[in-house]
């Protein structure tokens, strides 16, 4: 399976980050890989015209769920169609934590990515406590099947296992952890979606470095990574598109 390296660069980036992108474009020419990166909303459409007839992506990283009224400082997925980007990060935990946002509006902001003719990164994945708990699976099924809308394909669906715990600080849970919830997510998509299933991309996302992700895309059902800090420069970011081939 092709894998899928995507960005997100969360609250940060000015116009002067844009020479991130161009750097990319000098590093990773030569990539077997989907590209993806997230910039806040305000960069999208020009980041979008520095990666025509590029291997490169943009993507957002939220959207509303309704198409478009009276949602003050809301973006729908629509407009972001119409600036260019083609992927949304959806659920990520700082939306699920900080924004009180359910497995049910997740699953509407994905049908509503779907419905946009874009593709939805659906992120999951358990808190510290959770996993303490021996809770980890358990949490992570729940939250996947309560926010993949009916609709879903390989085509228009990737999954993002991302250890809450793991995001932003340094943390890695082992590689066997990794595979068990890997495989744990695959199972259910293909409970769930029959053989399309077995090939949505399921990417690993939490303290992801170009040190440690050749050993994390080496796990089974690894199929690519969702990047914070790491996304930002974009020798760091290529050092982590590399190891991916
Ligand atoms: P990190 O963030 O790579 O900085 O840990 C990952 C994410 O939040 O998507």
């Amino acid at each position: 399976m092709k894998k899928l390296i995507a960005g997100n660069w969360k609250m940060n980036g000015l116009a002067s980050s844009l020479a991130e992108i161009v750097a990319l474009k000098g590093l990773t020419g030569s990539t077997a890989c989907d590209i993806v990166v997230c910039p806040p909303f305000t960069l999208i459409d020009r980041a979008v015209d520095q990666v025509e007839e590029t291997n490169i992506s943009i993507g957002a990283q939220d959207c509303h769920a309704k198409v478009s009224g009276a949602y003050t400082g809301d973006v729908s997925a629509e407009m972001l169609a119409d600036a260019g980007a083609r992927y949304v990060i959806v659920g990520h935990s700082e939306r699920r934590l900080d924004h009180g946002e359910d497995d049910e509006i997740v699953a509407a902001k994905t049908a509503a990515v779907h419905q946009a003719g874009l593709i939805a990164i659906v992120c999951v994945g358990e808190t510290q406590s959770e996993r303490n708990e021996g809770r980890a699976i358990e949490v992570v099924g729940e939250q996947l099947r309560g926010s993949i809308p009916a609709g879903a394909t390989a085509s228009n669906t990737a999954i993002a296992y991302e250890p809450v715990w793991a995001i932003g600080t340094g943390l890695v849970p082992t590689l066997e952890q990794i595979a068990e919830v890997h495989l744990s997510i695959r199972r259910l998509l293909v409970d769930a979606l029959g053989a399309d299933g077995r090939t949505v991309r399921i990417l690993y996302g939490g303290s992801v470095k170009a040190s440690n992700a050749g050993e994390i895309f080496s796990v089974a059902n690894v199929d690519g990574a969702l990047v914070g800090g790491a996304s930002l420069k974009a020798t760091d970011f290529a050092g982590i598109i590399s190891a991916a081939g």
